[in-house]
């Protein structure tokens, strides 16, 4: 199954575009695999609430590590509203194959509509091993190797650590177009040409990217 997440603010999103991109191209490879599309800016989750901190210190303190036992942790009315909101987006995220999430870069950093989305579906030591996540990102400036802004990428680090680190989840791959302020600004009017350089690469990468996947699936079956 596929589940694809869309965060940016805009319609008209290059982070969409590409996540769109990936969408069509593997699941044209996979014509009977599930899709389930959630629109996190359209349709934001709630931020985290004190009553999911209940639930999650209930997890942690007796070391509940499959999710499928989570609802023991829902004893209150209160704990029961916030396990209702988790619930959903739990069973997406662990019933997927491939994670897909379209992401612009909000300063340095993920729109908070996908960080309240990771903050629902993240307890204490769990896994998400296994699954593979696809990152589709947009952003202004251009913060690739050896660029000056390198550093200053929040986004893809964060994420890279965090589902690492805390899921174990390896099998991460991060495409971007950069540049894409060079639309707009007129004092960065001559990156344009660089700019759709990087559109027309990060096409061309997520387009290959899903084809390679549906390869290597075939491969192993
Ligand atoms: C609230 C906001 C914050 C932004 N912060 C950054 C930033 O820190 N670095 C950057 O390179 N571009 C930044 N941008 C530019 C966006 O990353 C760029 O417009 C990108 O195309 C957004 O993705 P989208 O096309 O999918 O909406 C920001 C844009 C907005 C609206």
């Amino acid at each position: 199954m596929l589940l694809h997440l869309d965060a940016s603010a805009r319609r008209n999103s290059f982070s969409r575009l590409l996540s769109a991109e990936y969408a069509d191209a593997w699941r044209a490879a996979h014509p009977g695999a599930g899709y389930v599309y959630r629109d996190l800016a359209a349709r934001p989750v709630p931020h985290i609430g004190e009553a999911w901190t209940e639930l999650c210190d209930h997890i942690l303190e007796h070391e509940i590590t499959d999710p499928a036992r989570y609802p023991e942790a829902a004893r209150t009315p209160a704990r029961r509203a916030a396990w209702a909101i988790v619930e959903p987006l739990l069973a997406e995220v662990v019933a997927a194959d491939v994670v897909l999430i379209g992401t612009p870069m909000y300063n340095y950093s993920i729109p908070s509509s996908l960080k309240a989305w990771l903050d629902q579906i993240t307890f204490p030591k769990m896994s998400l091993a296994g699954r593979s996540f696809v990152v589709t990102g947009a952003r202004g400036g251009a913060y690739g190797p050896g660029s000056p802004r390198e550093p200053y990428d929040h986004e893809e680090r964060y994420l890279r650590d965090f589902l690492k680190g805390h899921f174990q989840v390896e099998d991460v791959t991060f495409v971007h177009a950069e540049l894409v302020n060079a639309r707009l600004d007129p004092a960065l009017a001559h990156l344009r040409e660089r700019h759709e350089e990087s559109l027309a690469a990060a096409l061309a990468q997520v387009r290959a990217q899903a084809r390679e996947e549906a390869a290597s699936e075939e491969a192993a079956s």
